[in-house]
C-alpha cells in the first residue's frame, strides 16, 4: 500500500468522559465491532473506584502485564483505528491532557441522566483550546434521563460548543424504541440485547412514510416527526469542514451497554473523523506525508515489575515511516538511537513491528533516555510543542528517610518526574526539594513506587503553597525584577528544566504580587510563548 494511503486510512483518537459515563463500555463495544475482541469484559476498566492509591497501583500492575490497554488498535472497514486510553480520575487528569496532544480527534461521552459533569468540562476545554474535532456521544439512553433538546442546550452552554445531532433517539428509558440515523435516513430498532447487535435498519427517507408508524407506533412516530422538524429548524446542517476546525460538534445518541447506536457512531466517526494532521514543531509545521520520520513521546509507562526496570515510551508518529533497527536522532540528547523491538499495539496484545506510519503509536523500550515531550527524528532539529506541565496544586517537601539509599532515591525521583507523575522543584534559598502534584493521590503513588521499584524510602513534610507559577520577564536586569527576587527569595524555586517558579501561599498574595510587579508575567502552564 502506498505511504499516502497508509496515512489516509488511520484514525487516532481518544475517548473522554467524566468517570462512570461509559467510556470503558463504549471502548469495548467499538472493539467488538472491529472484531478485535470476541466478548464483552475484555477491556479492563482503568477506574480508581475507592479513590485509593492501592487501586491505582493494582491497575498499573495489571497494565504492566498487558500494556496494550494504553493503546487499543483495530481494523474496521479498511480503516486502522487507534484508541488512546485516558484515565478518568481527576488526580490523573494531567496524564489525560498529555495524551490529548497525541490524538487527531476525540469522542466525548456524556451520561444522559447526569448531563455535563466536572471532568467533561475540563477535558473539553483543553480540546476546544486546541481545536480538536469532537464528536459527542450521549450514552445510557436505555435509562430515563434529560430531554434530548435540553441536554444539547446544556452541552452548548456549559461546554461552549456548537452542536448538531446526526442521530436522534426515538423515546428513552423504558420507552426507547430506536434511533433515527440522520446521516443515513434509517431507523434502527432497540431490542435490549447486550450482546453484539447485528444492526438491522429500515430506510425511511420520507418521514411521512407509514412504515415509520408500523415500526415504532403512531405516537412515537409523530413525536419523532415533530422533533426532527425542530432539529432541522434549530441546528445547523452538518458541515465537515466546521467539524474538522473544531467549530461544530456532531452528536450521536445510544446505549453502550446495549451496543445500541454504537454502530451509527462508529460509521459516522469513520466517515468524518480526520486522518493524521500536520503538527506544529517549534521550528515549523510538519506534514504527515513528509518522507522523513518524526515523532514525540507523550507517555512513559513504567514497568511495575522491579526485576525488569525498563520502561515503555509511547511515541506518536507525526511524519514519515518509523522503521525497526534504524538510527533516529533523539533531539534533546543529540544522540542517535536504534530500536530493535519497537512495539505496536492491538486490542489485547503488543507485537514487534517493522514499520509504523503517521497516526500510529509505537512503544519503545527505554532505560532512561526519554522524557515526556522528547522529539525523535530522522536527523532534523525539531522540537514538538504542546506538552506543557500544569501548575500543581498540592505541595510537599520530600525528605530521604534512609540515608543509605540516597542514590536510589535521587534516581527514583528523577525517573518518576520524567514519566510525568509529578513535578520536582528546588527552593532557591536552601536547595530543599519540593514535590508538586495535580492530585493528592500522587504522593502515595510516588512513595509506593520509590519503595517497590527503587528500594528507597521517603517522608513528606507539609508546605503551604497555593499555586506554583512560572515566572517570566522581558528584562531580568530591571530593578523591578531584582526587587522581586530579593523580596520573594523565600518563595522562589527552579523546576527541573531550570525555569524560575514562584510559590504563592494564597490567591491573595498572588494577586498582590502580580499588582506590585506588573512587568513580570506569572504563568499557570510551563510552556509559554
Ligand atoms: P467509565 O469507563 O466512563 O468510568 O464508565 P464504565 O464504562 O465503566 O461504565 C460505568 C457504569 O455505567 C457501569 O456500571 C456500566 O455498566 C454502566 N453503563 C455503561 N453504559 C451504559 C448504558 O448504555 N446503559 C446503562 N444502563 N448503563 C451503562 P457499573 O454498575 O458501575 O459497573 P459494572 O459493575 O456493571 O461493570
Amino acid at each position: 500500500m502506498k505511504f499516502k494511503d497508509q496515512i489516509a486510512r488511520r484514525r487516532t483518537f481518544g475517548i473522554i468522559s467524566h468517570p462512570d459515563a461509559g467510556k470503558t463500555t463504549l471502548t469495548e463495544k467499538l472493539l467488538l465491532y472491529g472484531g478485535a475482541i470476541q466478548e464483552a469484559g475484555a477491556v479492563k476498566s482503568n477506574k480508581i473506584k475507592k479513590g485509593a492509591a492501592s487501586d491505582f497501583m493494582e491497575i498499573e500492575r495489571q497494565r504492566g502485564i498487558s500494556v496494550a490497554t494504553s493503546v487499543l488498535a483495530f481494523e474496521y472497514d479498511g480503516i486502522k483505528v487507534n484508541i488512546l486510553d485516558t484515565p478518568g480520575h481527576k488526580d490523573f487528569a494531567e496524564d489525560t491532557f498529555r495524551t490529548l496532544t497525541a490524538v487527531d480527534s476525540v469522542i466525548v461521552v456524556i451520561d444522559v441522566a447526569k448531563g455535563v459533569e466536572e471532568q467533561t468540562e475540563k477535558l473539553v476545554e483543553v480540546c476546544r483550546m486546541r481545536n480538536i474535532p469532537m464528536i459527542v456521544f450521549i450514552n445510557k439512553m436505555d435509562r430515563e434521563g434529560k430531554d434530548a433538546f435540553d441536554l444539547m442546550d446544556e452541552i452548548e452552554q456549559k461546554l461552549n460548543l456548537r452542536v448538531t445531532p446526526l442521530s436522534f433517539p426515538i423515546g428513552m428509558g423504558y420507552d426507547l424504541k430506536g434511533i433515527y440515523n440522520i446521516r443515513e435516513n434509517d431507523v434502527h430498532l432497540f431490542t435490549g440485547n447486550t450482546t453484539k447487535d447485528h444492526k438491522t435498519t429500515t430506510e425511511i427517507s420520507d418521514l411521512q412514510d407509514s412504515r415509520l408508524d408500523d415500526l415504532v407506533g403512531n405516537k412515537a412516530a409523530d413525536t419523532l416527526r415533530e422533533e426532527l422538524e425542530l432539529v432541522t429548524g434549530i441546528y445547523p446542517t452538518f458541515n465537515r469542514e466546521e467539524y474538522l476546525n473544531g467549530e461544530l460538534q456532531p452528536v450521536f445518541f445510544g446505549s453502550a451497554l446495549h451496543n445500541f447506536g454504537v454502530q451509527e457512531l462508529l460509521d459516522g466517526f469513520i466517515a468524518i473523523a480526520p486522518a493524521p494532521r500536520p503538527k506544529k514543531a517549534e521550528e515549523r509545521l510538519v506534514a504527515p506525508d513528509e518522507k522523513d520520520f518524526s515523532g514525540f513521546v507523550f507517555k512513559i509507562h513504567a514497568n511495575m515489575d522491579p526485576r525488569h526496570r525498563d520502561r515503555l515510551a509511547f511515541i506518536k508518529v507525526v511524519s514519515g515511516t518509523f522503521e525497526r533497527n534504524t538510527a533516529y536522532k533523539h533531539v534533546r540528547l543529540n544522540k542517535n538511537l536504534k530500536f530493535s523491538s519497537p512495539n505496536a499495539f492491538f486490542a489485547e496484545k503488543k507485537e514487534i513491528v517493522d514499520e509504523s506510519f503517521p497516526g500510529d503509536i509505537v512503544g519503545l523500550h527505554d532505560t532512561g533516555n526519554f522524557k515526556i515531550g522528547d522529539t525523535l527524528t530522522s536527523g532534523e532539529e525539531l522540537h514538538y510543542k504542546g506538552i506543557p506541565s500544569f501548575s500543581p496544586e498540592h505541595f510537599r517537601y520530600i525528605n530521604n528517610a534512609d540515608p543509605m539509599k540516597s542514590k536510589q532515591l535521587a534516581k527514583g525521583i528523577d525517573q518518576l518526574m520524567d514519566e510525568g507523575v509529578a513535578q520536582l522543584f528546588t527552593l532557591e534559598l536552601n536547595g530543599r526539594k519540593v514535590i508538586g502534584t495535580v492530585g493528592a493521590l500522587q504522593f502515595e503513588v510516588i512513595q509506593y513506587r520509590l519503595e517497590h521499584e527503587y528500594g528507597a524510602t521517603c517522608s513528606y513534610e507539609n508546605l503551604n503553597v497555593y499555586k506554583a507559577c512560572w515566572v517570566d520577564t522581558a528584562d531580568t536586569d530591571s530593578d523591578e525584577f531584582k526587587d522581586f527576587k530579593r523580596v520573594k527569595a523565600k518563595f522562589l524555586a527552579h523546576d527541573k528544566r531550570g525555569q524560575l517558579v514562584f510559590f504563592a501561599d494564597s490567591s491573595f498574595s498572588l494577586q498582590m504580587t502580580q499588582q506590585k510587579y506588573p512587568s513580570i508575567k506569572f504563568h499557570f502552564v510551563s510552556e509559554f510563548e
